[in-house]
């Protein structure tokens, strides 16, 4: 099966989804991670230990929802996500209100500090016409456009410590950000030079 990936808003970076996965026995689990696209590939890297892991090695089977419910994210990274957020395709589990699932295969690719998987979908629904998966690079650049019009404001002895967080922020926008996110950050770090000089 091919999926239009720029039609479910997914280019190059790494976008944050909620993993859905299905152990041997059958019990449901959802999990953020991060999706990883360069060009066609699409890739998911687990780390050790996690029900997710444990699950995709189990069924060769993960499936990636896309959605923007901020609760549902906390409380699948940090407990149970609760069974009514669920629903199932083929007995395999994805979110109920998810704006796009995709039920992929995952091959294991590497097994080092984290286990990569190669993703071939398998099945997809889409239920809004325009998706929007979370990416932390455009993330980023807001939580850094924020600090740098501070920059002025604060008083010069909290310059140093506000540069050192939009220097984290920039982090992630070379790590996961996509190609707009990464010129929106060149463009910001120009004019903060522009401030400081
Ligand atoms: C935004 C976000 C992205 C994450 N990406 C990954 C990832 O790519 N790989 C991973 O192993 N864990 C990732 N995590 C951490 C897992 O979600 C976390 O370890 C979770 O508790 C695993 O739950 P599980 O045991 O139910 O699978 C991420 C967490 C967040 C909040």
């Amino acid at each position: 099966m091919k999926i239009e990936l720029a039609a479910l808003g997914i280019g190059d970076g790494i976008w944050e989804v909620v993993a859905t996965t299905r152990s041997r026995e059958g019990v449901f689990n959802a999990a953020p991670i991060g999706l990883k696209c360069i060009g066609r590939d699409l890739s998911v890297s687990l780390f050790h230990p996690s029900k997710t892991l444990k699950n995709t090695l189990e069924t060769g089977r993960i499936g990636v929802n896309i959605l923007h419910d901020p609760l549902v994210f906390v409380e699948a990274a940090t407990g149970d996500l609760d069974t009514s957020y669920f629903t199932k395709f083929e007995n395999f589990p994805v979110i109920r209100d998810a704006e796009v699932w995709i039920i992929f295969e995952a091959e294991l690719l590497e097994k080092g500090d984290a286990y990569r998987f190669d993703l071939s979908p398998l099945a997809s629904k889409r239920f809004f016409n325009v998706p929007h998966p979370v990416n932390r690079g455009f993330n980023a650049v807001i939580e850094a456009l924020i600090l740098a019009t501070r920059y002025l404001v604060v008083a010069e002895s909290e310059r140093k410590d506000l540069l050192s967080d939009i220097e984290h922020y920039e982090r992630i926008v070379r790590k996961c950000g996509g190609d707009r996110d990464k010129e929106a950050m060149r463009t910001l770090r120009k004019h903060l030079k522009t401030l400081q000089s």
